[in-house]
């Protein structure tokens, strides 16, 4: 039989239903997405839905972030605290599940997808769109023997051939039964440099592409992040093995 993995075979059902879940979860939550939901809103619907499923929201007292899922709006490149911010039409947000099945041996499931508010704008479209296939462009690159130099690199070409630029600060991780842990998977980078991918590791690709400059800073919460230059910033994840 073929050897699918370094996980047991039990490992990796254990992963693939936190995953599945936390994939659900943004499924469901999309029929919520409409101008004038507060992102608090859409904290409490995520954070019912995954106790409702016996798992645990990872976000959730996580370096002391205090909410249950990551909500970046527009120029918000990641972990946007949910409150009081009301959707607002031609908003673009990212929704950001983390989660864990504790009664699957904890292994988790991290998974995001930006979504449209209502109409969007061509810019809003344009970053949207080349954050979403150059996610798609990393998945495809990977397997084993490839370097993640190589799929950063296949990362990064695409989006800067597209006029928009890849955010350096945040990456992919390593994740099993650690939310983020090695290897740090670099969404820019040099064919044939950096580790190797090796069958049956666990890690994210998670680009977050802005339409200007890739710079970023942290608003005083310590936790958003925000372009520099005030353009808009769009993300995908997606959980590998
Ligand atoms: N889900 C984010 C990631 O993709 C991490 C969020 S950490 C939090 O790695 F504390 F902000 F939730
Ligand atoms: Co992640
Ligand atoms: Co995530």
């Amino acid at each position: 039989m073929a050897r699918h993995s370094n996980l047991t075979h039990n490992e990796l059902v254990h992963m693939r239903a936190s995953c599945k879940l936390a994939s659900r979860t943004l499924e469901m939550i999309s029929e919520y997405i409409e101008p004038g939901i507060t992102t608090e809103k859409i904290n409490q619907i995520v954070d019912t839905f995954l106790r409702d499923h016996g798992a645990y929201p990872s976000p959730l007292n996580y370096r002391g972030f205090p909410k249950s899922v990551c909500t970046s709006i527009n120029d918000v490149v990641c972990h946007g605290i949910p409150g009081k911010q009301t959707l607002k039409n031609g908003d673009i947000v990212n929704v950001d599940v983390t989660c864990t099945l504790p009664a699957e041996n904890g292994y988790f499931g991290d998974t995001s997808v930006t979504f449209y508010v209502g109409e969007p704008s061509k810019e809003a479209i344009h970053v949207t769109e080349v954050a979403r296939q150059a996610l798609e462009i990393g998945i495809a690159a990977v397997k084993p023997g490839v370097r993640l130099g190589d799929v950063g690199y296949a990362i990064q070409s695409f989006v800067e051939a597209n006029g928009c630029s890849v955010v350096r600060e945040f990456t992919g991780h390593g994740i099993g039964r650690q939310f983020h842990t090695e290897p740090t998977v670099l969404h820019y980078g040099r064919p044939g440099t950096g580790a190797r991918i090796k069958r049956g590791m666990t890690f994210t690709i998670e680009p977050m592409v802005n339409l200007g400059s890739w710079e970023t800073r942290i608003l005083d919460d310590d936790w958003t992040a925000v372009t520099q230059d005030g353009s808009l910033s769009a993300q995908f994840e997606h959980t590998l093995l």
